[in-house]
């Protein structure tokens, strides 16, 4: 088997690696990423050795770098490689329409043109926007993206879908909802308070805390990748969730409660613009079809991963000291940094 994952030295897709190498040895595996901000080597740590591993620092954008690797004949793509979030998607919106649209339309163009196999676009239930208080996004549920990083991979669904429609392209989309675990940019809302919480810094909360999303850890979404791209029907869209909704405010106190700091260390600060209050997505269709269903509780895996930040701080430090983290305290100094709490 030969497939091209994009994305592989982000969260999720160093993780998904690591997962599909560990079952399937014997493949040859095309790593394509521009290491971004958020992709990072020490995150592929684990695979590089696998005879068949091969890494490409490359654009997803750049048809030149990659179209060998395509002709050479490829039975799957697996496309991760995006800029994944929402806050800098709000500060910065442009380079997210270049890498979550442009890029999944040069790598759609490839497939189509050289007979890819199978296509399978990694997406994300907030293309469905928010949820009030009642119900779940179902894969029938309307694309109604409320951030330009949401709008971004909305957009890149419908053509993913266009590929499949108009040239028959084997397409599969999955749409995950929040994941947690090993290896996630400190960025996110949980890295970030436990790594805060750790170093006794503040842990911010936007708006009122009460925010929901339906946490899933990566292994159970790797899992579902796993099961979508070897029996996926083409043409087909799959939700992906933990059937795990807590609010903000939750999951920060449970950290805190795992590491045993108190909770004055959260700082409620100013809302995000356009914050979705709820996410929950339904998970019947992928269960039916495929028997797959999120087996990590929340708990445990929440254990586990603040037990994984603990022992790999030289992993997150060598992140802080960086000169992102520069670019970071300057514009949003209040979430990683010493010292500035814009409180609201
Ligand atoms: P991440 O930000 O940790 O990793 C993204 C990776 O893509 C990085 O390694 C980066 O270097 C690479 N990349 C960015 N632009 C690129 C480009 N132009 N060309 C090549 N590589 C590029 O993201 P993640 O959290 O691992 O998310 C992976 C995918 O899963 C994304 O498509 C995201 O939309 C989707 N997703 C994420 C979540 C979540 O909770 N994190 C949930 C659902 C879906
Ligand atoms: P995040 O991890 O950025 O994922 P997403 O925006 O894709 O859901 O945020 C998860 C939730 O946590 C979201 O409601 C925003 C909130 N949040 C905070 O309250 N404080 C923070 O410092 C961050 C990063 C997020």
């Amino acid at each position: 088997m030969r497939i091209l994952v994009t994305g592989g030295a982000g969260f999720i897709g160093s993780n998904f690696i690591r997962y599909f190498l560990r079952r399937y040895p014997e493949t040859t595996l095309i790593n394509v990423d521009l290491l971004t901000y958020a992709g990072n080597v020490a995150n592929m740590e684990g695979f590089t050795a696998y005879p068949g591993y091969r890494f490409l620092h490359a654009d997803i954008n750049d048809r030149e770098k990659l179209e060998p690797y395509f002709a050479a004949g490829l039975d799957a793509v697996v496309n991760f490689a995006a800029e994944s979030h929402v806050d800098r998607s709000i500060e910065a919106p442009l380079v997210f329409a270049r890498t979550n649209i442009n890029g999944t339309l040069n790598l759609l163009a490839l497939a189509q043109q050289y007979g890819v196999k199978r296509f399978l676009q990694i997406s994300t239930d907030e293309v469905y926007g928010a949820l009030g208080p009642e119900g779940l996004f179902t894969e029938e549920s309307p694309l109604a993206p409320n951030s330009p990083y949401a709008a971004s991979k909305a957009g890149a669904d419908l053509l993913v879908l266009a590929f499949y429609k108009t040239y028959g392209l084997p397409v599969l989309i999955t749409r995950c909802s929040n994941n947690y675990g090993p290896y996630q940019f400190p960025e996110k809302l949980i890295p970030l308070a436990i790594i805060n919480a750790v170093r006794d810094e503040p842990v911010p909360l936007y708006g009122d805390g009460q925010q929901v999303r339906d946490w899933i850890h990566v292994d159970d979404h790797c899992r579902a990748l796993e099961r979508v791209l070897r029996d996926g029907r083409p043409g087909t869209v799959y939700n992906i969730g933990g059937r795990c909704e807590r609010t903000n405010r939750e999951v920060v106190r449970l950290i805190l409660d795992l590491l045993g700091k108190p909770e004055d260390l959260i700082r409620y600060v100013a809302d995000r613009p356009g914050h979705d209050r709820r996410y929950g997505v339904a998970v019947d269709k992928i269960r039916a079809e495929l028997g797959w269903e999120a087996a990590i509780p929340f708990a445990e895996g929440l254990a586990q991963t603040v037990g994984w930040y603990l022992k790999h701080r030289q992993w997150w430090e060598a992140i802080l000291s960086g000169a992102y983290m520069e670019f970071y305290k300057r514009n949003y100094g209040y979430r990683l940094g010493k010292t500035e709490h814009k409180d609201r």
